[in-house]
């Protein structure tokens, strides 16, 4: 029974504010940072979008769908991918079973047809993390991986991929340099300045392309809404 609740409340921790709650002043912080992306990509060769942060918590699968959901509100064919293998959350976020997933596809069991999940969102579509493997970094360095990058970007305007913390594993690293573009979240007043310098000095010697950074948490004075983003790639 206990167990059965705490399950009910992680499901319920994970609300889009951009699907449920399209009113608020958020929504057009979503807007402003997907303008800022497109900014960065006039001729649409930015189609990899990573999203990782320094250390745990700091918003990266929160943003990476929301992000996700305001691309596919203007017409996109968007995927949200899920290679966080090691804390996966897009199938409690989205509401769909984990398997089959990104894990089915590194090991060729399954096709991307066979994986990729609709959402309730016109144009978003889902791959969940599958099978929780254990040689996450291993699977996503492989040429396998480029393969499936490849096919997914022949078929999406946009590909958003959440990776795990950047200081705690390898994964981020090696995605980033297979991604055409990394966003790193920073949680304002949690995250540590020399985390986020590190996690930068981790990105350039892995050669990603650093987009920028979006400032979550971020409190704005007198103001009485839930979610406060600071907007934008900075
Ligand atoms: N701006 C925000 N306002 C309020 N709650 C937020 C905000 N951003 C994230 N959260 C909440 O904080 C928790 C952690 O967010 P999220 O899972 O997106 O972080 P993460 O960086 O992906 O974490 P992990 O490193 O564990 O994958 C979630 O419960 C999420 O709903
Ligand atoms: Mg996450």
């Amino acid at each position: 029974m206990a167990k059965k609740t705490k399950k009910k409340s992680r499901i319920a921790a994970r609300k889009l504010v951009t699907r449920d709650d399209p009113k608020t002043i958020v929504l057009e912080q979503f807007r402003m940072i997907r303008e800022n992306i497109n900014f960065l990509r006039p001729d649409k060769k930015l189609k990899t979008l990573l999203f990782t942060s320094a250390s745990a918590g700091e918003g990266k699968s929160t943003l990476a769908a929301n992000v996700a959901i305001v691309f596919a509100q203007t017409g996109k064919r968007v995927l949200l991918v899920d290679a966080d293998m090691r804390k996966p959350t897009t199938h409690y976020t989205f509401r769909t079973p984990i398997s089959p997933g990104l894990s089915h596809l590194l090991t060729r069991q399954r096709g991307l047809d066979e994986v990729i999940k609709r959402t309730q969102i016109k144009g978003l579509e889902l791959v969940t993390c599958g099978t929780m493997p254990i040689n996450p970094a291993e699977l996503l360095g492989s040429k396998v991986m480029d393969d499936i990058i490849t096919e997914m970007k022949s078929r999406f305007d946009i590909i958003i991929i959440d990776a795990p913390p950047i200081l705690l594993v390898a994964d981020a690293q090696i995605l980033s340099n297979k991604c055409d573009g990394t966003i790193l979240v920073v949680s304002s007043g949690k995250t540590e300045k020399n985390e986020v310098k590190k996690a930068k000095g981790l990105l350039e010697t892995s050669k990603a392309n650093v987009l920028g950074v979006i400032l979550n948490n971020y409190k704005l004075e007198k103001d009485h809404y839930y979610y406060d983003y600071k907007g934008a790639i900075e």
